[in-house]
């Protein structure tokens, strides 16, 4: 056994590591942390139109079905998940939030209104909503059709820094405190 090789193994021994022993070439060549998926949206939208007939709000707060990467164990990619939700007429997911920052992005139906902090954003086909860490959120479908919204956090990433994602929820709703426009207005 060399010197080195001596040195190595008692470093391991004391759980300790030298530099040396992991950067290689390979370290600096580009890689995936995951395998490509891809979702068909007639499964999507199946599979939330299913849910919206055995599942209501009273069962879960989100009727939020999640695109799961099999080689990543719970996520879209290692740093977000994505999903789709549905929200009936007259229906409200009601309020809470997190840590994990998200947006939604509206595909079908309207009429609708996400609160953001006390401030209601209408929601129609095309509109994009965030969400930032620990704002509050709820979303009201005061239309006669069925919502669609894409979903996304960054709940894998919040995970991985040891953070809790989420809080327990202390409200079915909360207040409107401010007009809506009002943040388009500041800015
Ligand atoms: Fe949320």
């Amino acid at each position: 056994m060399s010197n080195l090789e001596e040195l190595n193994r008692e470093l391991e021994e004391k759980n300790l590591l030298g530099f040396w022993t992991f950067v290689r070439e390979s370290a600096y060549e580009p890689s995936s942390f995951f395998e490509p998926c891809m979702w068909k949206w007639k499964d999507i939208s199946g599979a939330l139109e299913k849910a919206g007939e055995v599942l209501d709000l009273t069962q879960s707060f989100r009727r939020f079905i999640g695109f799961r990467t099999p080689s990543v164990k719970m996520g879209t990619t290692n740093t977000m998940l994505l999903g789709a939700q549905l929200v009936k007429p007259g229906e409200i997911a009601e309020a809470h939030h997190h840590t994990m920052g998200a947006i939604r992005f509206v595909i079908s139906g309207g009429g609708a209104q996400t609160t953001v902090n006390g401030e209601p954003f209408p929601m129609e086909p095309g509109d994009l909503i965030t969400t930032p860490s620990l704002s509050w959120h709820d979303h009201y479908n005061g239309s006669d059709r069925p919502i669609i919204w894409l979903d996304g956090a960054d709940g894998p990433f919040i995970k991985y820094l040891g953070v809790p994602v989420g809080f327990p929820r202390t409200r079915s709703n909360h207040r409107l405190t401010a007009i809506a426009g009002k943040i388009r207005k500041r800015a």
